[in-house]
């Protein structure tokens, strides 16, 4: 079987364990085991109340695949990378209605949600332009691998993903930008585009998919300005769930780290 088929199988499996009932397998990295099916397996974890307010309780978190690149729920991180590791988008389409994004593609409910998140944050005079959209295995692999070489693999594995493990090539993520000075630096999150996208981005359908603080379960450094469509159910739930990252909302492990290489 090769990694990546075995990776997709266990993504499957973690999942079906977290929220098929499993719970007291399922923690948040914390260590607290919730209720609520949010966390990531813990094998010293005690039981506790949720401090957060759940989602609907008819919120099904198997609705969409978790490991099907063509799902809009699809996690794509350093334990789960996409499988074919070169799957491109069948659906992709520019977005000239959004300042800059002509240049760029998404694929086709995720374009259209962002050109309307561009319209309502232009309308309260937070425009933002788009500085990367979809990315394919190839361009990642052009982005990565300059940078591992430059400054060291631990470095680079921080920021940017290795080809095959990026969001980018989903053609469901976008990097967005507000000056020209906090362009991919973290004042992007005190600009009038940052501070509006962590209001409103849930109501068409983004999370801010690398928040602060999340380096342990996302595997990456913040990047307030990286926009990830999972569609308005999923963030909404996401959002009145109070989970921050879709490893704790569906009770997957955290991966901050890719696995060892085994033939290392
Ligand atoms: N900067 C994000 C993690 C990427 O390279 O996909
Ligand atoms: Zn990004």
């Amino acid at each position: 079987m090769t990694d990546v088929r075995r990776s997709a199988l266990s993504l499957r499996a973690a999942m079906l364990l977290c929220v098929v009932g499993a719970l007291a397998a399922c923690s948040r990295p914390g260590g607290t085991t919730t209720p609520t099916a949010t966390g990531a397996p813990s094998a010293s974890a005690t039981v506790t109340p949720s401090p957060t307010p759940s989602p609907s309780p008819t919120f099904d978190k198997l609705a969409h695949p978790l490991d099907d690149p063509t799902s809009i729920w699809v996690v794509v991180n350093k334990t789960f990378p996409l499988n074919p590791a070169d799957w491109v988008p069948p659906d992709l389409v520019a977005m000239p209605g959004i300042p800059e994004g002509a240049k760029y593609q998404l694929r086709a409910p995720a374009a259209d949600a962002l050109t309307r998140l561009s319209d309502a944050a232009a309308a309260a005079g937070a425009g933002f332009k788009i500085t990367s959209a979809y990315r394919s295995y190839t361009y990642q692999k052009g982005l990565y691998d300059p940078r591992a070489r430059d400054r060291g693999v631990a470095v680079a594995d921080r920021t940017t993903a290795r080809p095959g493990y990026s969001e980018h090539q989903t053609g469901l993520a976008t990097d967005i930008y507000d000056t020209v000075a906090c362009r991919l630096q973290e004042c992007f999150g005190g600009t009038a585009a940052g501070t509006f996208v962590v209001a409103h981005a849930w109501e068409y359908g983004f999370v801010i998919r690398y928040p602060q603080d999340k380096e342990g379960v996302t595997g990456y450094v913040w990047e307030p300005w990286h926009l990830r469509y999972v569609g308005t159910e999923l963030a909404k739930a996401m959002h009145d769930s109070g989970a921050a990252t879709l490893e704790e909302f569906f009770g997957l492990p955290p991966a901050p780290d890719y696995p060892p290489d085994p033939g290392a």
